[in-house]
This record gives C-alpha cells, sequence and structure tokens, in this order.
C-alpha cells in the first residue's frame, strides 16, 4: 500500500467535521506553524519538499512563493483555485466535499507564510454544495480559534473567503480568475506582470491549486525533505488522479509518483484495468488539454522502456510521443470508442469556453469544430486533415493564455497518431456517424 499523504482519513465517517479531523491530527500543523516557524521557514520546507504546483503547470510551488513581491505597505493575498473545471479532472472537487478542512488548515498555513491576511477560495460556480462544506468548515474553524484575530495567541490575523465562480472554464486560468474575482468579466491578462507581483487588485498575489495547498499540513508536519523523498527525481510527494473512461474502476486515486504506468492502469489497487472484455486504445493522462496517445505509447516510451507516472516520464519524447501529466485528469479509450468524435467533442467545448480575446484562438477554435463537425458527420474531405493540422499550428504558441494550446493539441495529437481513422471516416461518410463503430486504427 502507497503513502497517502491527502487521502489516509478520506473514509473515516464524520471527517468533514472539525472534531473528527482534529481527532485524526488535524491543525497540529496549524499550531506548529504559527507558534514554533517563522513564515520564512514555511517557505523553506515547501522548498525543500519539490512540490510541484497540482492545477496542471507542475511548476514549483516554493519558487512561486518565494517570487511574492513584498514592498512595503501593500497587502498580500493568496488566492485558492477550486475553478476545477478541465475535463476529466475531479480530484479537487473529491478532496474539498470530503476533508474540507485539509485545504482550511492548509489555507491558514500558506496565508502565514505568504503573510496575507484575506485569503480566497474560487470555487467553480457549479459546486453550490461544496461551498455550503467549506463555509461550515470555515465557520468550525473560526470558532475554534484557527481563524479571525490573533490565531492561536500568534498575532497573526487571517480572514478567509469562499467565492463562488459564474461556470466558466477560462476562469480557472489564473488572471482569468482575478479578473473575476474583482468582479470583473474574467478575461485572462497578458503575463508579465505574473500574479506574484501583480495579482488580486494590482496586489503581489499567490495562485496555487487546491490539491497543492492540502499538501502544506503534512510538509509542515513532516518536514520538506520527508516530502522530498517520495516520488522520483523532480516528481516528488504524491498526486490525486481522477481516472475516467474505459476502465474497470473509475475514481480518484492517490499515487506516489513514479508508479508505473501499468501498474496504475492495470492492478486491482487503482484502475482495474481496462474495462473487462475489452482492449486498451487510447489514454489522455493529464485532461483533455494534453495530448492524447495510443496505449502502448502511454505504456511505453518510444524506446520500448516502462513509461512512469511522473511528470518527466509522461512527457517523454515531447508531442511527437510523450502525453503530459497534467492535472492527473486520467482518461482511458478502448476499441470502442471512436477518436473522431472524441476530438470534435474536446474541440466543442474549447470553442464553447474561449473568450475571444484573441483571433488565433476565437476564430480557431470555430474553424477547427466545424472541420471536425463535417468529419465526424461524413461530409469531410482529405484536405480537411491537413487544415486541421495548420490552423492548431496557427493557434498554438500565439495567445494570450493556454487555452489557445489546450485546444490545438488535442486536435494535432490525435491525427499524428490516429490519422488512419480520420481517413477512414471521410472514405466511409454512412459508417462514420456510427458511435461506437470500431476503426482500422484500434
Ligand atoms: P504556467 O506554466 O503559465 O504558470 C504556472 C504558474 O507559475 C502560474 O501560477 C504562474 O503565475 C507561475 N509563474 C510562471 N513563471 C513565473 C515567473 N517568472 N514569475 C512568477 N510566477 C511565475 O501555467 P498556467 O497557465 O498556470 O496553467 C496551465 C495548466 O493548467 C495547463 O497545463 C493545464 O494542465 C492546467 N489546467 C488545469 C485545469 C483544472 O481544472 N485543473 C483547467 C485548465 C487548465
Ligand atoms: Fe481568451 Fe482563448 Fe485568448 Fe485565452 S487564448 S485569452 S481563452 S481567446
Amino acid at each position: 500500500m502507497s503513502l497517502k499523504i491527502l487521502t489516509e482519513h478520506c473514509s473515516t465517517p464524520g471527517i468533514e467535521t472539525l472534531e473528527v479531523y482534529r481527532k485524526k491530527g488535524g491543525y497540529t500543523a496549524v499550531e506548529k506553524a504559527l507558534k514554533k516557524m517563522t513564515p520564512d521557514e514555511v517557505v523553506e520546507e515547501v522548498k525543500k519538499s519539490g512540490v510541484r504546483g497540482r492545477g496542471g503547470a507542475g511548476f514549483p510551488m516554493g519558487m512561486k512563493w518565494s517570487f511574492l513581491a513584498k514592498p512595503e505597505g501593500v497587502p498580500r493575498y493568496l488566492v485558492c483555485n477550486a475553478d476545477e473545471s478541465e475535463p476529466g479532472t475531479f480530484k479537487d472537487h473529491y478532496l474539498m466535499k470530503t476533508i474540507p478542512h485539509l485545504l482550511v488548515e492548509g489555507m491558514i498555513i500558506s496565508s502565514y507564510a505568504l503573510g496575507a491576511n484575506k485569503s480566497f477560495i474560487y470555487v467553480r460556480g457549479e459546486l453550490m454544495y461544496v461551498i455550503r462544506i467549506l463555509e461550515k468548515a470555515i465557520e468550525e474553524a473560526k470558532a475554534a480559534g484557527f481563524l479571525g484575530k490573533n490565531i492561536l495567541g500568534s498575532g497573526y490575523d487571517l480572514e478567509l473567503v469562499v467565492q463562488p465562480g459564474g461556470g466558466a472554464y477560462i476562469c480557472g486560468e489564473e488572471t482569468a480568475l482575478l479578473e473575476s474575482l474583482e468582479g470583473k468579466r474574467g478575461n485572462p491578462r497578458n503575463k508579465p506582470p505574473f500574479p506574484a507581483v501583480k495579482g488580486l487588485y494590482q496586489s503581489p498575489t499567490v495562485v496555487n491549486n487546491v490539491e497543492s495547498i492540502a499538501t502544506v499540513s503534512w510538509i509542515v508536519n513532516n518536514g520538506g525533505e520527508a516530502y522530498a523523498a517520495v516520488g522520483v527525481g523532480k516528481s516528488t510527494g504524491t498526486k490525486l488522479i481522477s481516472a475516467s473512461g474505459h476502465i474497470n474502476k473509475p475514481g480518484v486515486y492517490e499515487i506516489e509518483l513514479g508508479l508505473s504506468c501499468d501498474e496504475f492502469l492495470n492492478s486491482d489497487e487503482y484502475c482495474g484495468g481496462v474495462r473487462t472484455g475489452h482492449r486498451l486504445k487510447a489514454v489522455v493522462a493529464g485532461g483533455s488539454s494534453v495530448p492524447i496517445v495510443p496505449g502502448s505509447l502511454f505504456l511505453k516510451n518510444a524506446n520500448g522502456e516502462d513509461r512512469l507516472m511522473s511528470y518527466e516520464s509522461l512527457s517523454d519524447g515531447g508531442f511527437a510521443t510523450g502525453t503530459m501529466l497534467g492535472s492527473g485528469g486520467f482518461i482511458v479509450f478502448d476499441e470502442t470508442a471512436c477518436i473522431v468524435r472524441n476530438t470534435w467533442n474536446f474541440s466543442r467545448f474549447y470553442e464553447h469556453e474561449s473568450c475571444g480575446q484573441c483571433s488565433p484562438c476565437r476564430e480557431g477554435t470555430g474553424w477547427m469544430q466545424k472541420v471536425l463537425n463535417r468529419i465526424e458527420h461524413g461530409k469531410g474531405s482529405m484536405s480537411d486533415i491537413d487544415l486541421l493540422v495548420d490552423v492548431s499550428k496557427k493557434i498554438e504558441g500565439n495567445t494570450i493564455c493556454p487555452l489557445g494550446d489546450a485546444a490545438a493539441w488535442p486536435v494535432a495529437s490525435a491525427i499524428r497518431h490516429f490519422r488512419d481513422e480520420f481517413e477512414w471516416h471521410i472514405k466511409h461518410p454512412l459508417e462514420a456517424t456510427k458511435p461506437g463503430a470500431v476503426y482500422a486504427g484500434a
């Protein structure tokens, strides 16, 4: 059984309450941090841990914290990005509804480390019941003296606010989130300046994902080095994976980074294999924004070596043969899945969610969706395949925020690895509309 840093107590009845959470050792990390450590010492432990941002980008969390500007007399903010909307990703949702105090405790310690006196948890608007769970946890923590003025007699004050989002995917992009939090339309900002310099209300701000912040209590209790000892290379610690699609055991799993992809997919401790009676066809390892790869390339890299569930191993080979760990939104497709239909589906999503600020994304996502729609519905021509590749290249790297790349990569990778399936659709227009048909590329 592997180490469970975040989910060890998730199946304990009543763990959403302060009483049970404290019986399991909850809030000891707040006491340790606020009574025995300086803010800089907390930052130092997070740096030593090597933990990387769990929202998808994998940026080192301690480094992000140390970039925070500290001009005299200007407030600093911590904002938790709980706007989880990446298709295939539902691990933050699970954590917040199951063990909300883990996030609240992490927010208190992280805010203390960063010198923030007012912090926000920006939650995806569709999750109203989770917002209520978090608000209740915050009330309990406040009543117990873990929030508010002079926490535990330390002289440190913190107000924690839960803010519902409006249900737009783009508000998960950190600068769009900040715009939305300020009450404006959620349009991403140009970076730099990064939020660490000019964030919420133009003040220095750290934006961290739910899972990243929830990890901080364990790091404070056990030390950064203990965290760094788990995992492989620069992929330290554990990671939550939301597993869905054609597998026997969909769900949220906490893995030690460095676990073999084969074990994650096939062992009973995790996904339990491709659904019984079917064959592995393709995998999206880190949410819909990362490249889709054939199952064989998920299990082994281009050199035939076993792939590991880590930032480096999954992307080994770059976009030619690799994918990405991303947000850990793991989606499995068996031989009954239609790659063209799936790619069209992803494209419809990105077209709908584009904020429309930059033309390559606004126009390109619409073009890709329309071309995929006609291929899927038996009206495509062979030149459409190269047209899609061309449009995806014109979007990639030419937009304000990563949504453009996120829309381009699934299309480009699907054509790279499953071109024969696109051609098959075009050559067999009538059958092409059959959902669930088995294609030559399977
Ligand atoms: P990014 O790589 O641009 O930035 C990562 C973080 O590091 C940001 O907080 C950024 O402000 C900070 N940073 C980078 N360079 C910095 C510097 N020089 N100074 C100060 N701070 C710096 O990636 P981004 O836009 O934050 O995230 C993109 C990822 O988000 C995608 O790869 C995708 O996997 C993921 N994603 C996750 C979703 C979810 O629901 N969990 C939804 C959509 C995308
Ligand atoms: Fe908006 Fe798309 Fe440009 Fe991002 S890439 S700012 S979503 S138009």
